[in-house]
């Protein structure tokens, strides 16, 4: 055993299986670079209070995850736990909600909740995220979707399925919070669940204790209190992803673990997950710009775990054929061969072609054995004769079928990319 491991419960990604990281990651932001939206980077620490004000103390995040500790300045700091509370930060005190609107904007990095690790939960965790802030349409909401959907789809995943809700917009709340309240009242709930009923009474709906569960199938759902222009609202998000041939369910009882929602929620969920079945989610969040001091603005945007994506990949099986491999191996015999394949291989690598070669004098058999391993098109082997001759073989690693090359750099580029 190593003297040093990784601290508990993080995700990393090393070779070969890093490959798969990039290609997932760089596959979500896609989408979101072909609707438009642009890279923010952020820090990975903000005030703590950011996140108290912003995420809400009523969700486990706040009140059991977060990373928080003192800087040496005596401020209280905490990594990151989401990243629309940040994202709202940097637009206000940079003043792009001033500029045109809606402000789209794409990030991606780590992210850190002090969960009880299992398989798809880490403490430090992957997303790609987009928000959407300054109108509240329809519109915007089915394209938020879109980019998740199309994402997940050219990932080749077939499986996933789109569960939508809405939480309506302040009056729809407000009439429901009512009747849930009144319902709570008369429930045997323990002094804690109270006192999260009192912040989120949404809340009660994701408790995952049986008698509670129990407690709240009658309960009033919030579906049922949307006022007209709500439900119209939801109505026309609904038509345009139908339009869109995004399939979806309706889940009323959805509940996210961040108390910012409004409007539109959803979660994307993948049933070859195990419990960790969340591949995706976010929604509309009126209010939060405000409350962290901003405009009264509307935003929508959605948070997607890399490593659960990866995972989902994994399940179906559905990337391996697509990642990018290298092009070429060169296996060099001799100090002559290997001064010759160092100038061929930076030519073919400005050129565009991926190529690595046999360091180490290995000889035939241990230049082919990495060859093999490097997982390579093709592969080339280049002594006395291929110098003096400059004609090569490019052996197909696939079939072991040989082209005879000429060994300038257009001749081999012509060869591999026939
Ligand atoms: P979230 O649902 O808390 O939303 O997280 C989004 C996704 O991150 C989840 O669906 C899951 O795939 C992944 N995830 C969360 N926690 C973990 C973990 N411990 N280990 C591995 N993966 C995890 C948000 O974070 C919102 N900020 C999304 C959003 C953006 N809503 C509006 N805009």
């Amino acid at each position: 055993m190593s003297k040093y491991q990784a601290p508990k419960g993080v995700s990393e990604y090393f070779p070969p299986r890093s490959k798969l990281f990039e290609y997932v990651r760089d596959a979500l932001i896609a989408p979101a670079k072909l609707a438009g939206y642009s890279l923010i980077e952020l820090p990975v620490f903000e005030d703590t209070e950011l996140f108290e004000r912003g995420v809400g103390e009523s969700t486990d995040v706040v009140s059991k995850e977060m990373y928080t500790f003192e800087d040496r300045g005596g401020r209280s700091i905490t990594l990151r736990p989401e990243g629309t509370a940040g994202v709202m930060r940097s637009v206000i005190e940079n003043n792009l909600d001033r500029g045109q609107l809606p402000v789209k904007v794409y990030y991606v990095g780590p992210f850190f909740r002090a969960e009880k690790p299992q398989a798809g939960r880490y403490r430090q965790f992957y997303q790609v995220g987009i928000e959407a802030i300054g109108y509240n349409d329809p519109e915007i909401d089915a394209e938020v979707i879109w980019v998740a959907d199309s994402a997940f789809k050219k990932l080749g995943l077939k499986k996933f399925e789109l569960q939508i809700t809405t939480l309506g917009d302040a009056k729809s709340r407000a009439a429901h919070r009512i009747e849930l309240l009144k319902y709570l009242d008369k429930l045997p709930l323990d002094e804690a669940s109270r006192t999260r009923a009192k912040i989120n009474p949404l809340r009660l709906f994701d408790d995952k204790r049986p008698e509670v569960i129990a407690a709240m199938q009658e309960a009033p759902l919030l579906i049922n209190y949307l006022n007209d222009e709500s439900m119209q609202n939801f109505e026309k998000v609904k038509s345009i992803l139908t339009s869109l041939g995004i399939a979806y369910s309706i889940n009323p009882k959805m509940v996210r673990g961040l108390d910012y929602y409004t409007g539109t929620t959803f979660e994307f969920v993948h049933p070859m997950l195990g419990a960790q079945s969340g591949i995706g989610g976010g929604g509309r969040y009126d209010g939060l710009m405000n409350q962290l001091g901003g405009q009264d603005l509307s935003g929508i945007g959605f948070g997607i775990g890399i490593d659960r994506v990866i995972m989902a990949c994994e399940a179906e099986d559905s990337i391996q054929n697509l990642l990018p491999k290298l092009d070429l191996f060169i296996v060099p015999i001799g100090q002559a061969a290997k001064e010759y394949a160092v100038k061929l291989l930076s030519q073919l690598r400005i050129a565009g072609l991926a190529v690595d070669l046999a360091y180490g004098d290995r000889g035939l058999k241990g230049g082919m054995k990495a060859a093999d391993k490097s997982d390579a098109t093709f592969a080339l082997v280049i002594g006395d004769d291929e110098i003096k001759n400059e004609v090569g073989q490019l052996k197909l690693m696939s079939s072991g079928e040989s082209i005879s090359s000429t060994l300038t750099p257009s001749a081999i580029i012509k060869s591999i990319r026939k």
